[in-house]
């Protein structure tokens, strides 16, 4: 079987949890690996004035860690600069918050290149490359011009949006246009897949009569939906161990009795957390006999506080909170947590379980999975409600149990907490349940063995004899690459 190299730009090295939280992706593609095994390559995390051209590598368990550092003009121009101050507002819609720099452009090709250097160290010719994410777009593309002709799939763990908008970006056909050097791109909804196709089509691309592959530039790009997805029953015994904690305990006391809604995001103005304390003040001030009777946790470690956009939400924020505490707080309650803090998922799944609402509104996300562990993390026999956006890519499968919200409604998403906080037993179960099952029929392992299923090599016809293209030939390497490059540290 062939090895399974992941490449995203965090990575979550075990012994370097504590670091800045990797978020979903990380989630996800330790899942993945965990049983599977593998290489998961990407950056260390680390800004160095001159970072060695041999990735570090680590070993734990069945994954090796690969990572290599950054210096500071590449950390700035491609991870500050071009990926969070243009590919990710212009993939979650918002041209108006785009600060497009030829240099930054520049940076993240420099960068994505120096990845495929580094890269070519590590990989064999039969090895199936699965590249995450919007930090590296180009780079099976630049893997190609080398002359390796590996399956490459990518992912796409953030939403895609239509053609009109990707043709805002200057110079796409250089980031977004680079897919097509791909051989599988996976996206997490359909709605992205077909944002995506639309724009390959502006691009002269041929769709197959089927819809899931493209025919552009001499060669075809295959297109999927791959919901990403949960540990759903380890997250759920997790959930029912954690109440038993320290940190669970304690909340639950200090709340005194009262219902607690919760919401989990970093802070992100993708997540719309304005929006959601515009909606939590408007219920605070139409349904008063609600007063002393609840507590909104909102729980939203900082991110990315180089880029300014991040700087301005964060005042944005704090000042709103205040000013909603500084309004309905008396001297026994606070109505507003607003918590800067990271905690353990553990700690997470406890709170949840606990909760009797959670709040997931963001503007735009490709999946969010706050909502799917949540659900999971819920007591079968007392489960809470989950406030889902629309807009949220996991309402495409959560809308039969959630109650979906537009973000964009104040009113409308103020209305949805007395509703979910006075719902009756016998329908909050019913929607757990929906949930659920969704929950379990796709779980982490599925999204996983679906996309690397996809991508494989299909069988050769002669067992004993598999062609390898020319240019894999090209690019193999001598047995001592692998040896010097990745020898475990310490081994
Ligand atoms: O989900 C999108 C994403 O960029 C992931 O790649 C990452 O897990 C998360 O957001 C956190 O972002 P950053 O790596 O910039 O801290």
């Amino acid at each position: 079987m062939s090895r399974i190299v992941v490449i995203s730009n965090r990575v979550a090295v075990p012994e370097r949890a504590g670091g800045p939280s990797a978020g979903g992706l990380a989630v996800a593609v330790n899942a993945a690996l965990k049983d599977r095994g593998g290489i998961w390559f990407g950056w260390s995390g680390r800004i160095t004035e001159e970072p060695s051209d041999a990735p570090q590598v680590t070993r734990h368990g069945a994954v090796t860690y690969a990572v290599v550092d950054l210096k500071p003009d590449d950390y700035q121009e491609y991870y500050n600069g071009f990926a969070n101050r243009v590919l990710w507002p212009v993939l979650h819609y918002r041209l108006d918050l785009t600060e497009f720099y030829r240099s930054d452009l520049s940076g993240y090709i420099r960068v994505n290149r120096m990845f495929a250097d580094r890269l070519e160290k590590i990989i064999r010719p039969d090895d199936v490359l699965w590249v995450h994410d919007y930090h590296m777009m180009p780079l099976a593309k630049y893997l190609r011009e080398r002359g390796h002709a590996n399956r490459i799939g990518f992912f796409l763990h953030i939403p895609m949006p239509p053609a009109d908008i990707i043709q805002a970006l200057p110079q796409h056909g250089a980031t977004v246009g680079a897919l097509a050097h791909y051989d599988l791109v996976g996206f997490q909804t359909e709605g992205d897949r077909d944002n995506f196709s639309g724009y390959l089509e502006t691009r002269g691309g041929q769709m197959t009569p089927d819809g899931t592959g493209c025919d552009i530039g001499g060669r075809r790009v295959q297109l999927g939906a791959f919901p990403v997805a949960i540990e759903t029953a380890a997250f759920a015994r997790r959930a029912r161990h954690a109440s038993r904690t320290r940190p669970v305990k304690a909340l639950r006391e200090s709340l005194m009795g009262r219902k607690l809604i919760i919401g989990v995001d970093r802070l992100d103005y993708s997540k719309g957390i304005p929006n959601r304390l515009d909606a939590y003040e408007h219920f605070l001030r139409t349904v008063p006999q609600w007063h002393d009777k609840v507590s909104y946790v909102q729980i939203t470690p900082k991110s990315r506080t180089d880029v300014p956009e991040y700087q301005e939400m964060d005042r944005y924020v704090s000042h709103k909170a205040g000013q909603i505490n500084g309004a309905y707080s008396d001297v026994t309650w606070t109505p507003l947590r607003y918590v800067n803090r990271t905690y353990s998922r553990s700690v997470l799944a406890g709170f949840y379980r606990m909760a009797d609402v959670a709040l997931v509104t963001p503007l735009r996300d490709g999946m969010n999975l706050v909502a799917k562990e949540f659900v999971a993390a819920q007591d079968p026999a007392d489960p809470g409600v989950l406030v889902l956006s629309q807009f949220a890519g996991a309402a495409a499968e959560l809308a039969t149990g959630a109650l979906i919200v537009n973000p964009h409604d104040t009113e409308g998403m103020a209305a949805a907490l007395p509703r979910a906080l006075e719902m009756p037993l016998g329908e909050r179960r019913e929607r757990y349940a929906r949930m659920m099952r969704v929950l379990e029929t796709r779980d982490i392992d599925r999204w996983a063995e679906d996309f690397i299923a996809a991508l494989s090599p299909p069988p050769a016809r002669d067992p004993l004899h598999i062609p390898l293209p020319r240019a894999a030939l090209r690019s193999v390497h001598l047995p001592g690459a692998w040896g010097r490059g990745l020898a475990p540290r310490g081994a």
